[in-house]
């Protein structure tokens, strides 16, 4: 398997890849991006994530110059010029090369780089163990500023930020709540609950990223029968359920057994996750092939 990058339809090794230094994510963050994972030899949830990078760029006002057809097959072309049969993509696409803020000064089409590389977040002793996590200090930011829904490359500074407070108190992910105190999500991922049986996750109005791995998870369980709820949730809904977990496309399903030291149920993964997780695995043998 090679590690290579596209950008703007130039190939090159990860390591001698480059991009302009007036790129405006570069200069002010302002670019789009999707992590997308590649399970056996297929694409997982490719139109899913194009069709949120696009809708990005409606909202951001990108002028796409490739079609999201056109977008799909270079994908599924530079992932068979990288013969992998497992590993992790990362899509950008930026408003353009320009020196100053005003979108109007960008006079050239967006930059737009697939990287074709290999990711593991947390070792596989964490999915048998489980996840503990903290409350960080940082708070979402409100819909009025940025909306969470948008994967938007700017935000991810203050995500690093909370990431880092933390890890710095031992702990694998940090939750994030919303101005008003709600749960919104963790730093990378989104979280679950369940509680007798029902299983709950923040609704998308509460400040989050509508993840993919989210969304796959919520047919797939209403598909097995399972009732589930987007709704408002603060951290006692957290502290006083049976289970939970997070999802996201870099950590996949993962149990959580803690918030703020305190366990969750009985501190270990439970019998819900535990099929939740199953029933994932299962799921990324369906993609779409190169
Ligand atoms: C802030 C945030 N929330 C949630 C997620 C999970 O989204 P997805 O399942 O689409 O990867 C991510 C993934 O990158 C994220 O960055």
């Amino acid at each position: 398997m090679a590690k290579l990058v596209w950008f703007n339809g130039v190939v090159s090794p990860l390591e001698e890849a480059m991009v302009p230094a007036a790129d405006h994510a570069h200069l002010y963050g302002d670019g789009l991006f999707e992590g997308i994972r590649i399970y056996h030899g297929m694409v997982f949830k490719l139109d899913e994530h194009l069709d949120r990078l696009y809708f990005g760029c409606k909202f951001m006002g990108f002028k796409m110059h490739m079609t999201q057809a056109e977008m799909k097959s270079t994908i599924l072309d530079v992932c068979k010029q990288a013969e992998i049969t497992d590993g992790y993509i990362r899509l950008n696409v930026t408003r353009g090369t320009a020196l100053g803020l005003d979108p109007k000064a960008v006079k050239t089409d967006p930059n737009v780089m697939i990287m074709i590389s290999t990711l593991a977040l947390y070792p596989p002793e964490m999915y048998e163990k489980g996840l503990e996590v903290i409350t960080t200090s940082f708070r979402v930011a409100r819909p009025d500023t940025l909306d969470q829904r948008l994967k938007c490359i700017g935000r991810y500074s203050y995500h690093i930020l909370a990431k880092e407070e933390a890890n710095k108190k031992g702990a694998g992910e940090g939750l994030m709540l919303n101005m008003e105190g709600f749960v919104a999500e963790c730093t990378g991922d989104n979280i679950f609950i369940i509680k007798d049986g029902k299983i709950r996750t923040p609704h998308p109005s509460q400040g989050l990223l509508e993840g993919i791995t989210r969304n796959t998870v919520i047919k797939l369980c209403r598909e097995a029968g399972m009732e589930v709820t987007e709704d408002i949730m603060t951290r006692y809904d957290i502290l006083s359920a049976d289970e939970a977990f997070l999802t996201g496309t870099a950590a996949e399903v993962i149990p959580m057994i803690s918030l703020d030291d305190r366990p969750i149920g009985d501190g270990k993964p439970g019998s819900i996750t535990k099929k939740v997780i199953e029933m994932f695995r299962a799921e990324t043998h369906n993609g779409t092939k190169f």
